[in-house]
């Protein structure tokens, strides 16, 4: 802050670090919501390395104006150390997406993917899916799956069949996460979808520049909701195959679009809503 500065010169800011950030749409979805309810206010991309982080999480609260950040690849594990609180939710996933400078100068952390995939299923196929209609396949251990997994269980899925190429990580969800998550070998991954209510791709497989994701679809009901988090593009092949079945699909954008909900309410002040207008603007 300069000598110049008065309070009122300052400007509410928030930004999401990664390394690289330069893909990350964030800066959009929440320059839509200023924009939308006429905030004065900035989001900013912040080029931040792992080995950073710490640094820069020890200068945030003193940064004039700075109401948090968001955390994306590869940070989301390394903040965990600077932070004062840790929400239980983010917690059991294990990663941080969304942290919140308080009035104290402590920084408290969440984690919002497991409340976006929900709310983008629920905005998305409303009255379509309830978790504790039947079971769930989840593809794919990663990052991704963990918050999945832990929104499913919270949800009421009676029964998670997890597949993953390497089983081993499966496994260890498994061993983490308890009972109603049962493994399932990659090579079952068709068979595992008979008599399941929701499918769920967490895999990077079918985004513009990998492969497709190589999962016949005849052993699911028809009934079933299936979702992908690939958003690049919006209908892959696995939404395109299950839509020309019957299947209610629900594309990748809505769990992006709805993680920011609470990181955007915390550090502006208003909830944003999820609209048409704002998936045109995240996509262009
Ligand atoms: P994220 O954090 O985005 O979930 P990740 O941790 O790198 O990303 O996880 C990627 C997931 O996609 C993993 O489940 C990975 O399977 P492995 O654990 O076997 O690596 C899966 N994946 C990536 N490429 C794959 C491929 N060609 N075939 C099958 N699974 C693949």
């Amino acid at each position: 802050m300069t000598a110049f500065d008065t309070e009122d010169d300052i400007l509410p800011r928030a930004g999401v670090i990664g390394w690289p950030v330069d893909h990350s749409r964030s800066p959009k979805l929440h320059g839509f919501w200023l924009a939308q309810y006429g905030l004065s206010g900035r989001y900013d991309k912040l080029p931040v390395p792992p080995e950073d982080v710490g640094a820069f999480l020890e200068a945030l609260p003193k940064e004039p104006g700075f109401r948090g950040v968001n955390v994306t690849l590869p940070n989301k594990v390394a903040v965990l150390p600077y932070l004062a609180e840790i929400d239980p939710v983010a917690k059991r996933i294990g990663a941080v997406n969304t942290i919140v400078v308080r009035e104290d100068g402590s920084l408290h952390g969440s984690n919002t993917d497991a409340f976006g995939f929900l709310a983008s299923l629920r905005a998305d196929a409303p009255k379509i899916w309830r978790a504790a209609n039947g079971p769930a396949v989840v593809v794919g251990a990663g990052g991704a799956s963990r918050a999945i997994i832990v929104a499913l269980l919270d949800a009421g899925t009676p029964e998670l069949r997890l597949t993953n190429r390497s089983r081993d990580k499966a496994e260890a969800l498994a061993a983490e996460f308890g009972s109603r998550l049962q493994v399932v070998d990659w090579e079952e991954r068709a068979a595992s979808l008979a008599g399941t209510n929701l499918l769920v791709n967490t895999t990077s497989l079918g985004m513009g520049g990998q492969p497709p994701l190589d999962l016949p679809l005849d052993d699911l009901p028809v009934t079933a909701l299936v979702n992908d988090i690939v958003y690049t593009p919006l209908e892959t092949g696995l939404l395109a195959a299950a839509r020309a079945r019957g299947n209610p699909v629900v594309d990748g954008l809505g769990m992006l679009l709805h993680q920011g909900r609470p990181g955007f309410e915390a550090w502006f002040g208003v909830a944003p809503e999820v609209t048409m207008e704002l998936r045109a603007a995240v996509l262009a």
